[in-house]
């Protein structure tokens, strides 16, 4: 089993924490959705272990889509600029859908996708995000709902990466600027 040994990675949320709060994002979700279907719309590769968590705590008729998108490449920063790399495989026309992902940022990456999916006129958009940093802001845009809200630290595991690496840790953890290996 992997676990958290490297002297350079702090736990910010155990792998406890999380579970129990994305069991109360998906009875908020659930109970939004009254009974309605719903599209999960996961962002590459980020949301990818959140999402399967999150599916599992929401009591509706679900079905799963995947966007992709330009990222950070291998560095801390993003280049500021959005790229679809990999679009929608079904319509979203008349559909509940509720985007996931893994942290809300500078919004760039979720102010794109949101216009790009209201084009479709789905019946609801709304965004999930396990992470926000609100104090990174550039895009005016808030997650409908919002996992934990953090300061501005660089955060891998759980899905999210430093140059493609951490995903596969359980927890989320901090990563040292200073000290990214
Ligand atoms: P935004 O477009 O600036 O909101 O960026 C969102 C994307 O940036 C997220 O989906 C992540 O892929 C990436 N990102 C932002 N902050 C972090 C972080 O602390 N760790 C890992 N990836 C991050």
């Amino acid at each position: 089993m992997l676990t958290v040994t490297n002297r350079d990675l702090e736990v910010l949320y155990t792998r406890e924490q999380i579970g129990t709060r994305v069991a109360e994002m998906g009875l908020q979700i659930t109970q939004d959705l009254k009974g309605e279907k719903l599209v999960m719309v996961g962002v590459l590769k980020g949301a990818a272990i959140f999402l399967a968590d999150l599916a599992r705590a929401v009591d509706a008729e679900a079905t799963f889509d995947f966007v992709a998108v330009s990222s950070y490449g291998k560095g801390q920063r993003s280049s500021g600029a959005v790229k679809l790399i990999k679009d929608l495989d079904q319509s979203i026309e008349g559909k509940n859908v509720l985007i996931v992902e893994d942290i809300l940022d500078t919004g760039l990456t979720l102010s794109y996708l949101r216009k790009l999916f209201l084009q479709q006129h789905p019946r609801s958009l709304r965004i999930a995000t396990l992470l926000d940093k609100p104090s990174r802001r550039i895009e005016k845009i808030d997650a409908d709902y919002v996992g934990f809200s953090i300061p501005n630290l660089f955060v891998i595991g759980y899905g999210m990466d430093y140059a493609e690496r951490y995903r596969n840790l359980p927890d989320i953890c901090l990563m040292s600027p200073e000290h990214p290996e």
